[in-house]
């Protein structure tokens, strides 16, 4: 229950073109669950449909690869663990097949990067960061800004969708080529502490695993959203899993965006 195991990986990237995509390690925070959960086979989820998630972009640090969400055109909302180490990041928004060089895409670097103040790796807590960039990101189709959830209500029993480039499978090693979706409800926190314990607080909110569907590595810090009102509305940052295997039917834990309102809008004001 104490062992908390971070699987970071560095490397120094460089521009698209020249990305050696076999050295990217997914990144992914996952602790040791309390109670062994029920094994369906798959991580599950689909391929999307190109560019349907336009408010997704990949966080590149090094070797190290997680998700992220446009919310103003010079600002990506991410994951602590994504990012705490790192002097600057790469962003690319606009892609489907991340290994491959889109006329969609746009390669962003940082301008600035800020991490919570009271980001806690120990216990997992305030794993949220904002990615400031270097230049505006040209919005379109391809790319666009997500609405941040401002309602707090507690959303059990809401469907949500999680997407990344993140392994889709235990046996998968590697990133996924295509963007990938993955749609499950979200249950009470305190069902969530029967697996987690005290790693959940008010400030995440967890989706039923049971089903085979979740964030598995490499989907870090990307988006948790509802459709609600026919609008596409961000309520998760992809947080931890269980150790091991993203295949244990356990549930994936997400930064609560409502708990981090005022949070986040004090960094984009400043
Ligand atoms: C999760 O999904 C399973 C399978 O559909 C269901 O039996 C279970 O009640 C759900 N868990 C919660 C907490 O809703
Ligand atoms: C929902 O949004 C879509 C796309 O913006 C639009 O085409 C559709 O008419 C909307 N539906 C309703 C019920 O408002």
């Amino acid at each position: 229950m104490k062992a908390l195991i971070f699987t970071a990986f560095i490397l120094v990237s460089v521009a698209q073109a020249s990305r050696d995509w076999s050295k990217i390690k997914p990144k992914r925070l996952s602790v040791v669950p309390r109670i062994p959960a029920p094994a369906p086979k798959i991580v599950g989820g689909k391929e999307a449909e190109p560019h349907s998630i336009a408010f997704q972009v990949a966080v590149l640090e090094g070797f190290n690869f997680c998700g992220g969400s446009i919310i103003r055109d010079d600002a990506v909302l991410t994951a602590a663990h994504c990012v705490d180490k790192a002097r600057s990041t790469e962003v690319i928004v606009g892609a489907h097949n991340i290994q491959e060089e889109e006329p969609t895409q746009q390669l962003i670097r940082s301008k600035a990067i800020r991490v919570h103040e009271d980001w806690d790796s120990f216990k997992v807590l305030n794993d949220i960061a904002i990615i400031f960039l270097s230049r505006k990101i040209a919005l379109d189709q391809t790319a666009r800004i997500v609405k941040l959830n401002k309602d707090k209500t507690t959303l059990v029993g809401v469907t949500a969708i999680v997407s990344g480039w993140g392994r889709f499978s235990d046996e998968s090693s590697s990133l996924s080529n295509y963007l990938r979706y993955g749609e499950e409800e979200i249950i009470s926190n305190q069902e969530c502490k029967l697996y987690f314990g005290s790693y959940v607080t008010k400030t995440n909110v967890c989706l039923n695993g049971s089903n085979g569907v979740g964030s598995c590595t490499g989907d870090s810090g990307g988006p948790l959203v509802i459709v609600r009102n026919n609008e596409t509305v961000q309520v998760g940052i992809v947080s931890f899993g269980v150790k091991g295997s993203c295949e244990t039917g356990s549930p994936t834990v997400y930064t609560r965006i409502t708990e981090y309102n005022d949070w986040i809008d004090k960094q984009l004001e400043s």
